[in-house]
């Protein structure tokens, strides 16, 4: 073992297992592989973003080896050559993430890799590992891919849930013939590779280690580097810190960022105090607790219960009263640091209308100005419409895509792919508090708040007068746009057998439904959302049951992706208003909510109509 470094990054040799004898690690040969056998364990199959299952699972034996080293046999039959460049590992920071890493590095080096890049306390947020992948490292050190341990917005702890994904080389999630590989393997599994004599790395110091194998013939080198560098070195190049600095320095301008106790605090803290020269009483939750301090850390309504009613709202989105001053602006983030919502004084703003108050305000971010301007947008299809007449309006290429981040990445990457036509710049967004750009291939949570800030800081160049607020700025938007209102009801832990059922009568329903009348509306559409990727061809079916009704108004029904046990039904309801532009969001939906519980029988197939969390 050795500690000398001829790396650029380094600051000082970090071995925890210091009690380990140099001269008997050089006799053990540190970096020879021991083959373990194993078999396969049912049910390891990705879901939308990774393998999520309870933290138990996980720790039992041989479960994360068996995936971590079908992942490896896939990612190399692929085509990748482990032992050039860097794999990037960090997660969330959720129980058992620590352990998950020492586990990847063993096995890692055992596979052939040589250069390792580990996020400062095993903390990576999602959007930062897609950036160190894109931006970090002299070239021969560029990252092939990354682990991220994380189960995004799901609960943490031994009781809860752990989780863990690939990223490929562009810095966006694997992609399906990856993980159906991966998959695969799992199932015919029969042993891992490890190093189990690798010594443990201290991955609560920043620095670099090089471990020789016993003989000199080869050496790894493991590098903690600082979990925000990346990151944060990128958001400076896309948005107008001075402007936004200028804003929050207002005194009439007060801001709330809750990290929900994940991965996103030191981020928050690098950007708004060490940066933006913030107290630090501006952040809430931002110290990462590895159970999330036993909240759900998912930034909505329901679950960033404590901004929510800081800002001045209860869970339905109405206003409550609070004694005291109430901040101009408040945002939260998930477990990992990919979602965001975004909130006004006593103002909940719709991940849709954010997606389309960002779009039609791009060109006060330097990044989209700078490159000539925003060429494409998209959004998944349950989405509200907003964005599509922002769209219309400044002549973008718009894409409707099915749930699910990876479905952008192809359009982001498709000058590559798709023979020079370029749709970037380029924004996106999902009604599920995800926003994002091409800046990286992830969603990504702190980007949104600094892009509304800087659209905040832009629309209020001029200190001497009164502040334009989150809701001016929304309202604008409305009566130039017209306002689509909309809402979201999930049926959490309902039977799975059953909501199939359900789903599958109102898609054999979809031709009898189609052209119906059902109370004040005409039913002009009834299918199952079907895509073709524009880029590559490829097919996604079933990707949920809509009606579109003749006004445009739309009702739709999905089985999620991403839930933990049993099934979660998702009904989503949207309509169109010109005129009415402020009326109770439960009021402009109540008909339209009707129609949709009839639509689907919900209360026949599942025995409840009563949703377990409204967004
Ligand atoms: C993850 C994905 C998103 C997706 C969301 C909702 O967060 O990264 O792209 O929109 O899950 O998925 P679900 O299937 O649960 O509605
Ligand atoms: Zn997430």
């Amino acid at each position: 073992i050795t500690n000398k470094s001829d790396e650029s990054k380094y600051v000082s040799g970090t071995i925890a297992n210091a009690d380990l004898d140099v001269s008997d690690a050089v006799g053990l040969g540190t970096l020879k592989p021991t083959i373990v056998k194993s078999a396969p364990i049912r049910g390891q199959e990705p879901g939308t973003s990774g393998l999520r299952k309870k933290t138990k699972e996980f720790m039992s034996e041989n479960y994360l080896n068996n995936f971590v080293q079908a992942v490896f046999d896939a990612v190399i039959a692929g085509g990748t050559n482990v032992s050039e460049g860097t794999l990037v590992v960090g997660g969330d920071g959720r129980y058992y993430n620590d352990k998950a890493i020492q586990t990847i590095i063993k096995m890692g080096v055992a596979n052939g890799v040589k250069r390792f890049w580990i996020g400062k306390d095993g903390l990576l947020s999602t959007p930062a590992v897609s950036a160190t992948i894109r931006e970090r490292g002299p070239v021969w050190q560029t990252a092939f891919g990354a682990f991220i341990l994380t189960a995004s917005h799901n609960p943490g702890g031994p009781e809860e849930d752990f989780g863990i994904k690939y990223n490929t080389q562009n810095g966006g999630p694997a992609p399906e013939y990856l993980m159906q590989a991966t998959y695969s393997n799992t199932t015919s599994i029969k042993s891992y590779k490890i190093c189990a004599d690798f010594p443990e790395v201290d991955i609560t110091t920043v620095g670099s280690t090089t471990i020789l194998a016993g003989d000199g013939s080869s050496s790894v080198v493991v590098e903690v580097i600082p979990s925000t560098e990346s990151h944060v070195a990128l958001l400076k190049t896309i948005f107008d810190f001075d402007a936004i600095k200028a804003l929050l320095d207002r005194d009439d301008f007060t801001m709330v960022y809750d990290s929900m106790h994940g991965v996103n605090g030191p981020y928050s803290k690098s950007i708004f105090v060490d940066e933006l020269g913030q107290p630090e009483s501006v952040l809430t939750n931002h110290i990462p607790k590895d159970d999330f301090n036993g909240g759900h850390a998912d930034p909505n309504l329901t679950y960033a219960k404590e901004l929510v009613a800081t800002m001045g709202l209860n869970a339905k989105g109405d206003k409550i009263d609070v004694s005291g001053p109430i901040p101009s602006f408040g945002a939260a983030a998930d477990g990992d640091g990919d979602r965001n919502m975004i909130l006004g004084t006593q103002f909940f703003v719709t991940p849709s209308d954010s997606l389309a108050v960002i779009v039609a305000n791009a060109n006060c971010i330097p990044f989209f100005r700078n490159q000539g301007g925003l060429k494409a947008v998209a959004r998944s299809m349950p989405t509200s419409g907003a964005v599509d007449r922002v769209a219309k309006d400044l002549n973008l290429d718009f894409f409707e895509t099915p749930t699910g981040w990876k479905f952008f990445g192809n359009l982001m990457d498709s000058k590559v792919i798709f023979k020079g036509k370029d749709y970037t710049p380029f924004i996106c967004g999902e009604e599920s508090f995800g926003t994002g750009s091409d800046h990286v291939r992830e969603k990504d949570g702190i980007w949104a708040v600094l892009a509304w800030l800087n659209i905040l800081a832009a629309n209020n160049s001029d200190a001497s007068k009164p502040l334009v607020t989150v809701e001016d700025i929304v309202q604008k938007h409305w009566s130039k746009y017209g306002r689509n209102y909309y809402c979201r009801w999930d049926f959490e832990g309902v039977d799975k057998v059953k909501a199939t059922a359900m789903m599958d009568k109102m898609r054999a329903d979809s031709a009898t439904n189609t052209g119906r009348t059902v109370g004040s509306y005409t039913i002009a559409t009834a299918d199952d959302f079907k895509y073709i990727d524009p880029v590559d061809g490829s097919v996604a079916q079933k990707q949920g049951i809509r009606f579109l009704m003749s006004d445009g108004s739309r009702i739709i029904f999905r089985l999620s992706g991403t839930a933990g046990s049993g099934a979660t039904v998702r009904m989503y309801i949207e309509q169109y208003e010109t005129e009415k532009l402020n009326l109770p969001v439960a009021v402009a939906l109540e008909e339209l909510t009707e129609i949709a519980l009839g639509l689907c029988d919900i209360l026949t197939f599942c025995g409840t109509k009563t949703p377990t969390v409204i967004t």
